[in-house]
């Protein structure tokens, strides 16, 4: 399969096999190995790379779960590529120098790609931004200090030279073509992916390869026919459509997040604790629904707006309601050939709470997520969506509770009355995460943190004090 993309501003052609890692293509063939290898799943950001789209747009993304076609028609710099032309240290290496950021400095390349693409993006989130970077031995103090005091430094020329690159016509012009064996595809839009697909409906597909990325690493599967999807530009977007918002499937979770923090301010703090920067700007929506987790975080949310999933196949559209694409654990409503187009939801006003339990703040799969919908007039409850992840195998909606809501007064007594509802809705798993009688008492917890909030009063951990 051929690839051309910009190597630290200089155009490079390659040919490889579709699911080579950035990571070890950097370290094994060009022997860049600044970009570390420690956890190989996206969990520690020592691979952080720097990626610019087209468009201009620059992520930091983990080289270890990144195809290399997931490259084409892009620009990537490593942590060899953030320093001068001339050598002269970026301004944040500047400031990890002189806030002695960096002890055994295995993590200090990933924070250092990490901060720079911060810097670049004008972000000033440093906690938010940094915690996909695991240190273990400096501590984050003097890595944050070190993010603060570079803040203001202007940004370096080069930092800018990979959008002006791509946007010049004719400097960089994508190679890709399908032929591989095993068959391997990078449609550029919805039409060309569906027909791809008809033709070959036992291929992987490959969105943010956030999920399928560790099927190779850690999984060491041999994916066979794989079509990548993050050229069809028309699956990408959110649009405000009448009284409908329409999320295409390749749109990232950052951007999800970005564009929901007006709207639905509950929904846009839950993504913040999605993975890491890394994770939110590669995973997609429709990744995230389509790989049918019971612990994905999007969907109670998106339920709980009462969401309708939008499917393809060849010319056939059809269209679900989002809790009935989960049929079981492990099975979804989506038949061979047939793909993820868009999500939908309709126009409402904020009501939306959403509440994630992990065993960790950053960077952690949910053990409960739940997600609130519930409208009230003079005092007596008129709707209610609930949702929840990680409480069945599958994201699933809270019917009966939603019933013992409805029609009742918004009262403690009430919630409480309710709140028998979820050994009814629900019979959770023990696993790692938490145990069965854990999450069924976090469930009802949920609720009545809800009912409090709704209140006006202090509910959350980081705001209530002693
Ligand atoms: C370090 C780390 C942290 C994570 N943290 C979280 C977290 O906090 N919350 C959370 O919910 N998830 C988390 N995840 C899981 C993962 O990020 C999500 O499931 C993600 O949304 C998957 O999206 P993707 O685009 O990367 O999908 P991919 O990995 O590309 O694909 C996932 C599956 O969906 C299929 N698929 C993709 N797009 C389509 C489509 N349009 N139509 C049909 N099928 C399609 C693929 O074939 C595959 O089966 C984490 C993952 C990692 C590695
Ligand atoms: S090696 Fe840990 S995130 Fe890539
Ligand atoms: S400096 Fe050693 S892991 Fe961060």
């Amino acid at each position: 399969m051929g690839i051309r993309f910009l190597l630290n501003g200089a155009p490079h052609d390659v040919a490889a096999a579709p699911t080579v890692t950035l990571l070890d293509w950097l370290r094994e063939q060009r022997g860049l190995t600044g970009t570390k290898e420690g956890c190989n799943e996206g969990d520690c950001g020592a691979c952080t790379v720097m990626v610019t789209d087209p468009d201009g747009s620059a992520r930091a993304l983990n080289a270890c779960i990144l195809f290399l076609p997931q490259l084409d028609g892009r620009a990537v710099r490593t942590v060899e590529g953030i320093a001068a032309p001339d050598g002269g240290l970026h301004p944040v290496q500047q400031a990890m120098v002189e806030h002695h950021g960096s002890q055994c400095g295995f993590c200090t390349p990933g924070f250092v790609v990490s901060m720079a693409v911060a810097h670049l993006n004008g972000r000033r989130d440093h906690d938010d931004q940094l915690a996909g970077n695991l240190c273990r031995c400096t501590g984050y103090a003097p890595i944050i200090r070190a993010a603060r005091a570079a803040a203001s430094a202007p940004i370096p020329d080069w930092m800018r030279a990979d959008a002006q690159r791509l946007g010049d016509a004719g400097v960089i012009v994508s190679q890709t073509h399908s032929g591989a064996h095993p068959p391997a595809a990078c449609p550029r839009s919805a039409d060309e992916l569906a027909d791809w697909y008809l033709a070959h409906p036992d291929a992987t597909l490959i969105a943010g390869a956030t999920d399928v990325g560790l099927w190779v690493t850690k999984g060491l599967r041999d994916l066979g026919p794989v079509a990548f999807l993050n050229q069809c530009a028309d699956l990408r977007g959110i649009h405000a459509d009448g009284d409908t918002i329409r999320i295409g499937a390749m749109t990232t979770i950052a951007e999800l997040g970005t564009a929901m923090a007006d709207r639905h301010p509950g929904f846009a703090e839950l993504i913040r604790r999605y993975g890491s920067a890394q994770v939110r700007a590669a995973a997609t929506v429709g990744g995230n629904i389509a790989n049918g987790s019971p612990i994905g975080d999007s969907p109670p949310a998106l339920i709980a707006l009462g969401a309708t999933l939008h499917l393809r196949k060849g010319d056939a559209r059809r269209s679900v309601a989002l809790e009935d694409f989960f049929v079981a654990y492990g099975k979804q409503d989506r038949s061979p050939g047939e793909f993820v187009e868009s999500v939908s939801f309709p126009v409402q006003p904020d009501r939306l709470a959403c509440y994630k339990l992990s065993k960790r703040f950053d960077q952690d799969i949910s053990a409960v997520c739940g997600a609130f919908n519930i409208a009230r007039a003079d005092g007596v409850v008129t709707a209610a969506r609930i949702a929840f992840g990680g409480m069945a195998g599958t994201p699933r909606r809270a019917r009966a509770v939603e019933a013992a809501l409805i029609g009742q007064p918004w009262t403690e007594a009430t919630i409480a009355q309710a709140s028998a509802g979820f050994a009814l809705d629900f019979t959770p798993l023990s696993d790692m995460r938490a145990s069965a009688a854990y999450r069924l008492r976090a469930a009802q917890a949920m609720l009545t943190r809800h009912f409090h909030e709704s209140m006006g009063r202090a509910v959350n951990v980081l705001e209530v004090g002693a």
